[in-house]
């Protein structure tokens, strides 16, 4: 302990594996450029304040992008044992480029609970928005397809059993409808984000009324957290973010999972790319959609990063406890996964090789069976008579092996009466399709008019 930085009341050493225990750098060293801008704000804002001459400033400054270029350069050289997160690591090279008298003051009025508060919301911030940009294309893709192949009609499936006939561009609309709201909700949670907690100290504030608008200025913070306790302790910036991330990943978890389905040999809707899927070591005729079932798996993942930390959270008194510490990882790993999976769902759709023939063939005349109803009812006849006369068809169907499609005038007049020669016309799929022409359904002037939403909230 008396080599640390905080080692001034400590006489013994710590126990090995407590060093390693305690240590973050091999990960927090994610945030060293974070962590760097903020304590060049940190030096400018103590010079305005006096704390700091304009010369220990400017050799702070020089000496801080010193060692953000050894990060950049990947020839930062980490002292095991002694550099314990990304914050004593920096301090500590500063300290031997510009030396330790000047570099001593650096931390004046200063805690790490604000510094890595600090770093990971700048990181969260800039994260994010890449995060978002991904998004943005992912749904342009989605958008661009929904228009392209809005004349495939396929089978829209309830309990997985054949249910209605939808168009293609529908379904795939369907989840863009879910990521658009998760791009709407990924904005307001930038702004909770994009916070100072700098200037917060250990738990209580500033004792040097450091210019705390200043420095959210200069790292471009949208506004400053008003508590300092709550400043320097709260992860609710990181848990609200994988709340979200969490969410998103049941999307893509049931868009994979649909198109598993239908790329399976019986279903063969879609056939997947050879980027996105890869072969059998044993059977040779294998083809298999790996990334689909990265996609699906990964959610797993990241939810349970959501729940770890909240269940770490839970319990801790107020201010920084060092169970903190415990949200960087899963916080790194969240943001991986959801960042790398919204690439690997636009990769896959944009490459993915539609069958509008199989579709098509797999559409079947007692999907129509609703159209059948509803045609009685146009002609007066109440909803639930309708259902049952149109389930005597499905039944008569099935019963004699004739579609029915192919069944007569007669063999639908002997079931009800009130059926008449243009009975038949129901048996068309892609007018079912546009009949559902009311706002959110699958015809095709409601498919354009989502697509037209869609293209709203990217803009
Ligand atoms: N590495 C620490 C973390 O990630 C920084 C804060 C340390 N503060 C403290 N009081 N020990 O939380």
């Amino acid at each position: 302990g008396e080599n640390m930085l905080w080692g001034g009341r400590f006489t013994g050493g710590l126990d090995p594996l407590m060093v390693s225990y305690n240590e973050s750098i091999y990960y927090d060293r994610a945030f060293h450029s974070q962590d760097i801008l903020g304590s060049i704000a940190w030096a400018r804002a103590n010079h305005k304040g006096g704390i700091l001459t304009e010369s220990e400033f400017s050799a702070i400054e020089s000496g801080l992008k010193k060692v953000e270029v050894e990060w950049a350069e990947g020839t930062f050289k980490i002292v095991p044992g002694v550099d314990e997160d990304i914050h004593t690591a920096n301090e500590r090279r500063l300290g031997e480029i510009i030396g330790k008298d000047i570099a001593g003051k650096l931390h004046t009025g200063r805690s790490r609970n604000e510094q890595i508060a600090t770093d990971m919301r700048l990181w969260l911030r800039d994260e994010l928005r890449t995060i978002e940009s991904f998004l943005v294309d992912f749904l342009k893709v989605i958008a661009a397809r929904a228009e392209k192949e809005i004349d495939f009609v396929m089978p829209g499936y309830t309990h997985l059993q054949r249910a209605q006939p939808i168009r293609w561009s529908h379904w795939m609309l369907s989840y863009g409808m879910a990521f658009s709201d998760d791009l709407e909700r990924l904005r307001e949670v930038v702004v909770r984000v994009n916070q100072s907690p700098l200037g917060c100290g250990a738990l209580a504030g500033n004792p040097f009324n450091i210019d705390r608008e200043g420095m959210a200025k200069e790292l471009g913070f949208e506004g400053l957290l008003m508590n300092s306790m709550a400043a320097v302790s709260s992860r609710d910036f990181a848990l609200e973010t994988m709340q979200w991330g969490s969410m998103l990943m049941t999307h893509i978890s049931r868009f994979a999972e649909d198109l598993i389905i239908y790329s399976t040999q019986e279903f063969s809707f879609v056939k997947l790319a050879d980027a996105y899927s890869t072969g059998s070591s044993l059977m040779p005729q294998k083809k298999n959609p790996d990334s689909l079932e990265l996609l699906r798996g990964k959610s797993g993942r990241a939810f349970g990063q959501m729940a770890g930390l909240m269940m770490t959270i839970k319990g801790i008194p107020s201010t920084y406890n060092k169970d903190l510490q415990e949200s960087v990882e899963p916080l790194l790993d969240h943001c991986k996964t959801v960042s790398d999976s919204i690439q690997i769902a636009t990769g896959v759709i944009s490459t993915l090789v539609t069958n509008p023939e199989r579709m098509k063939a797999a559409l079947d005349p007692f999907m129509l069976a609703t159209d059948l109803a509803d045609y009685l009812v146009r002609k007066k006849v109440p909803f639930r008579d309708t259902h049952h006369i149109s389930g005597q068809c499905v039944a008569f169907s099935e019963k004699t092996g004739t579609l029915m499609d192919q069944m007569s005038i007669d063999d639908f007049k002997a079931i009800d009466k009130r059926f008449e020669k243009d009975v038949l016309e129901c048996f068309d799929y892609e007018k079912s399709v546009e009949m559902r022409s009311a706002a959110g359904g699958t015809s095709k002037a409601s498919v354009l008019d989502q697509i037209a939403a869609l293209k709203a909230v990217l803009a």
